[in-house]
């Protein structure tokens, strides 16, 4: 089979990673990819030169002349956009969730009222497009409240608060100061407290298969100080979360599932479940209809299934054969990404500084680099053209092992005005 992965980040860069090692795809293109990926052997562009209008009319066409059959669809955007259903009705084989199943990620209300219909454990909430009924509900709650925009936001549409003022000004940032944002609807929900976990599977419709659950590092600093990103790093243990939490929460995908056919809704590709454990007890934060950016770059590197072969299994129904992917040892992803990131106070992004990495750690098999934010310079070297320029993994049998070789790595990699968090994967 031939392949394609649409996307352009470090989670694009793993699955087609994972696919070129599969034994049952000849060929491996990327729409649109990015500089850097395309070094590595065996992963070809789309389009030779870049379309000047990129649609799923575009990519259709083109992957029908190079005769693709699978389209694995990797970022949110593009399944919102309705990509899934689109390729599958022009008779590809495609990994990703149709456009209404995509809700669940698109609007926070909608997977409210499912996990609400469904039985699914989620924080108290409320929605509203009303500033004075947002008001009223912060008055009254006997809790702290987090404050959400209900469309899509890349992170930024979340805000946590500790008190009933700082709600109400999260509210008015959100709903009324439309320079900054520019939300119809709200959802105000209890603030959990606990820590959090991503539960990634692939879903068939009928059953899920778990590729694992890993930590991720939202904050942009160490000791989880600064704004949220999309992720600084992400860690893949052994036995953690512990067996009850992994059983509540292969009770939500089941549920999940059960929702999605009782309403008639398609759902083949990836699921991903924002976690909160507040004393032991699982609490769903989000539904994302795709896997998470950086868990992917710990999930595919331990995979021990053929992610050819994965795929097949959604397509054809078949994932209840399959035992869950559970690791033996621990894998550590760090993002080095550009000064300025994540570019909330609008100052914009440190960028268009040449990328140095020595050739040894390009061909290590100790370490992988993926990459996501590089571009083309003028001269042949990589720059930095985004937040998240790349990242590092490497296992080890602890994370000290596996840090170990992530950040030594990490100082051999040269770019101006760079940073990283320094404490993934460090034990409490
Ligand atoms: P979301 O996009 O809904 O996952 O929210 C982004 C981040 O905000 C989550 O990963 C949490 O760190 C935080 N968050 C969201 N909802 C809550 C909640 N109810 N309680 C505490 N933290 C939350
Ligand atoms: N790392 C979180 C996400 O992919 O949404």
């Amino acid at each position: 089979m031939k392949a394609l992965v649409l996307g352009s980040g470090g989670r694009e860069h793993a699955l087609a990673l994972g696919l070129r090692k599969s034994s049952l795809i000849s060929d491996v293109y990327v729409h649109p990819g990015n500089a850097g990926l395309f070094l590595s052997g065996g992963l070809s562009p789309l389009f030779s030169l870049s379309p000047a209008h990129d649609s799923k009319e575009g990519v259709a066409i083109r992957a029908r002349e190079l005769n693709v059959d699978l389209v694995v669809i990797g970022p949110e955007n593009l399944l919102a956009q309705g990509y899934a259903d689109f390729l599958s009705a022009q008779g590809f084989k495609v990994i990703g969730p149709s456009q209404a199943a995509a809700q669940l990620e698109s609007s926070k209300g909608f997977a409210k009222a499912f996990m609400e219909q469904y039985g699914i454990p989620t924080a108290t909430y409320f929605t509203t497009q009303s500033q004075s009924d947002a008001e009223q509900f912060i008055d009254k709650a006997p809790f702290s409240i987090v404050v959400k925009a209900d469309e899509l936001a890349q992170g930024k549409g979340v805000i946590v608060t500790d008190s009933k003022a700082e709600a109400k000004a999260a509210v008015w940032s959100l709903l009324c100061d439309k320079k900054n944002f520019n939300s119809e609807k709200l959802v105000l929900e209890r603030r959990l407290r606990g820590y959090e976990t991503s539960a990634i599977a692939l879903v068939d419709g009928d059953s899920f298969y778990i590729l694992g659950y890993a930590q991720d590092y939202k904050r942009a600093f160490d000791s989880d100080q600064g704004p949220n990103t999309g992720g600084m790093g992400a860690v893949l243990r052994p036995n953690w979360p512990g067996a009850s939490i992994q059983r509540q929460s292969e009770e939500i995908f089941q549920k999940t599932l059960d929702g999605l056919k009782d309403r008639g809704l398609s759902y083949q590709g990836f699921m991903f479940l924002g976690l909160m454990i507040e004393d032991d007890q699982v609490f769903l934060l989000e539904y994302n209809v795709r896997s998470g950016d950086p868990e992917t770059q710990v999930l595919i590197p331990n995979l021990k299934v053929d992610l050819g072969v994965l795929f097949v299994h959604v397509l054809e129904k078949k994932l209840h054969k399959l035992t869950h992917n559970t690791p033996e040892q621990c894998f550590v992803h760090v993002v080095l990404a550009s000064g300025g990131y994540p570019d909330i106070a609008g100052r914009g992004l440190n960028l268009k500084h040449p990328i140095s990495i020595p050739h040894d750690l390009k061909t290590s098999d100790q370490v992988t680099v993926y990459y996501a934010g590089v571009g083309m310079g003028g001269d042949g070297r990589l720059v930095n053209k985004g937040g998240r320029v790349l990242g590092l993994t490497a296992c080890g049998r602890n994370t000290q092992e596996a840090r170990e070789k992530v950040y030594d790595a990490l100082t051999k990699i040269k770019l101006d005005g760079s940073f990283y968090r320094t404490d993934i994967g460090q034990e409490k």
